[in-house]
C-alpha cells in the first residue's frame, strides 16, 4: 500500500513538506489509543534471532535509522515501533540554527536518490535533551553531534564538547559528524591534525564520566585510500570505538547532468552512493583491527543490500533514503530476508 498509494501522493509534494507531513501525521496517529499496539504488531520484530550485541549494547536487530531523519529527537519513540533496532538523532549543534534556504531537499526518483543541503537545521542540543529525558531504557539512541555554522573550524572543538556534555546522560552512543557536505568547511575536520585533536578531546571527556559511551566517527564517502588509512590510524590511536560509513556524497557523476535536480548543490544519498559506501566498508574492514566497530549506511533498500554491507564487514547498518522509498515495512522486509 505504501508504494502503490501513499508514496505516489507524498512524491507529489515538496520533499521537505512531505517529511513534515509524515512527522505530524505519525505524531497525531500515535495519540489515538491502540495505534501504537497495532503499529508494533504490524511492523515491529521481537524475534530474538535478530539480536546483536555490539559496543556493549544489545540491539534487538542490526537495522537502524540514520541521522538526519529525526534530528531533534521528536519522533524516535514512534519510529522505533516500525521495528528499527536503534535510532540516531541529530546532527545536533549547541545552538539552534535554521539551516540553509529552502528548497534544500530534492528527489531523484529514477535513480532512487536524494540530494540534500539541509545544513544542520536543528533546534539545538538543549531542546532535544528535554525530549530524551523520558526515553525508555530499551530504546537504543545514538547522539550525532556537529558544530554550528557560525562557529569557525578553529573553535569547532568547543561546539562538540558542549553537545557531548549535554547529551551524555541521555544517549547510548555518540557520533562525531565531520562529514556533512552542507556546513562550509566541516569536512576539513577530517584532516589529521584537527581530527586527532577533536577525537582526543571527546575521548578525554568520555573518560571523565562514570558511564563511558561508545564513540563513533562518521565519515564521507569521498575520501581516498590514503585519507582512509590516516583516519583508521587516528581512530585507533585515539581509542575511538568505531566508524559510521558513510555520509552523503558530493560526487554526482553517475547521474546524467540533464536529469531534473541532478546538479543541485548538496549531498547525494540512496542508490547512487551504495557502491561507494560498500567499497569503503570493505576497505575499512580490511585495514582496521577487528575490534573497530563499523556501522554501514548508504543505499540500503532491501535485505540483499543490507546483507551486502554486513558481508563487507559491517557490524550494524542504517537506512535513510531507502526508508523514504520503501516505507514503513522496510525493516520487517529486510529482517525477513536476512
Ligand atoms: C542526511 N544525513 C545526515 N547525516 C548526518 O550525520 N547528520 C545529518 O544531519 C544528516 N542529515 C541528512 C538529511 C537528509 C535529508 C538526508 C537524505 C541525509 C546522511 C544520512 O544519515 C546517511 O548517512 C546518508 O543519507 C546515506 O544513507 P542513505 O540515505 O543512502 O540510506
Amino acid at each position: 500500500m505504501y508504494k502503490s498509494i501513499i508514496r505516489p501522493l507524498l512524491f507529489k509534494l515538496d520533499p521537505e513538506k512531505a517529511h513534515h507531513l509524515i512527522f505530524n501525521t505519525l505524531r497525531l496517529l500515535f495519540k489515538v489509543p491502540g495505534v501504537r499496539f497495532f503499529t508494533k504488531m504490524m511492523f515491529d520484530t521481537t524475534d530474538k534471532k535478530h539480536q546483536k550485541t555490539v559496543m556493549g549494547l544489545t540491539f534487538k536487530n542490526p537495522i537502524g535509522l540514520a541521522a538526519g531523519f529525526d534530528k531533534d529527537a521528536v519522533l524516535y519513540e514512534e519510529l522505533s515501533c516500525l521495528g528499527f533496532g536503534f535510532i540516531e538523532i541529530g546532527t545536533l549543534t549547541p545552538l539552534a540554527q535554521p539551516g540553509n534556504d529552502k528548497p534544500r531537499m530534492f528527489r531523484l526518483p529514477e535513480y532512487k536518490g536524494l540530494i540534500n543541503r539541509m545544513g544542520f537545521n536543528n533546534g539545538g542540543v538543549n531542546a532535544a535533551i528535554e525530549r530524551l529525558k523520558d526515553k525508555p531504557k530499551s530504546l537504543i539512541i545514538g547522539g550525532n553531534i556537529g558544530k554550528n555554522k557560525a562557529t569557525s573550524n578553529d573553535d569547532a572543538l568547543k561546539d562538540y564538547e558542549i553537545a557531548f556534555e549535554a547529551l551524555h546522560p541521555f544517549v547510548d552512543y555518540f557520533v562525531i559528524n565531520v562529514s556533512s557536505p552542507n556546513t562550509p568547511n566541516l569536512r576539513a575536520l577530517q584532516d589529521k591534525e584537527p581530527l586527532t585533536a577533536l577525537l582526543k578531546r571527546v575521548y578525554q571527556l568520555n573518560q571523565s564520566k562514570e558511564i563511558k559511551r561508545p564513540i563513533l566517527l562518521k565519515i564521507a564517502p569521498d575520501l581516498n585510500e590514503d585519507q582512509l588509512i590516516e583516519i583508521i590510524e587516528i581512530v585507533e590511536s585515539e581509542n575511538i570505538t568505531g566508524i559510521i560509513a558513510t555520509n552523503t556524497t558530493i560526487d554526482k557523476s553517475n547521474i546524467p547532468e540533464s536529469y531534473l535536480h541532478a546538479r543541485e548543490q548538496g549531498g547525494l544519498s540512496g542508490l547512487p552512493v551504495k557502491e561507494k559506501s560498500t567499497a569503503i566498508i570493505k576497505f575499512l574492514r580490511k585495514h582496521a583491527k577487528r575490534e573497530l566497530v563499523i556501522i554501514a549506511v548508504g543505499g540500503i533498500f532491501t535485505s540483499t543490500d543490507a546483507k551486502e554491507k554486513l558481508d563487507a564487514g559491517a557490524d550494524l547498518v542504517q537506512v535513510y533514503t531507502g526508508f523514504i522509498y520503501e516505507g514503513p515495512a522496510m525493516v520487517k522486509h529486510i529482517l525477513k530476508g536476512l
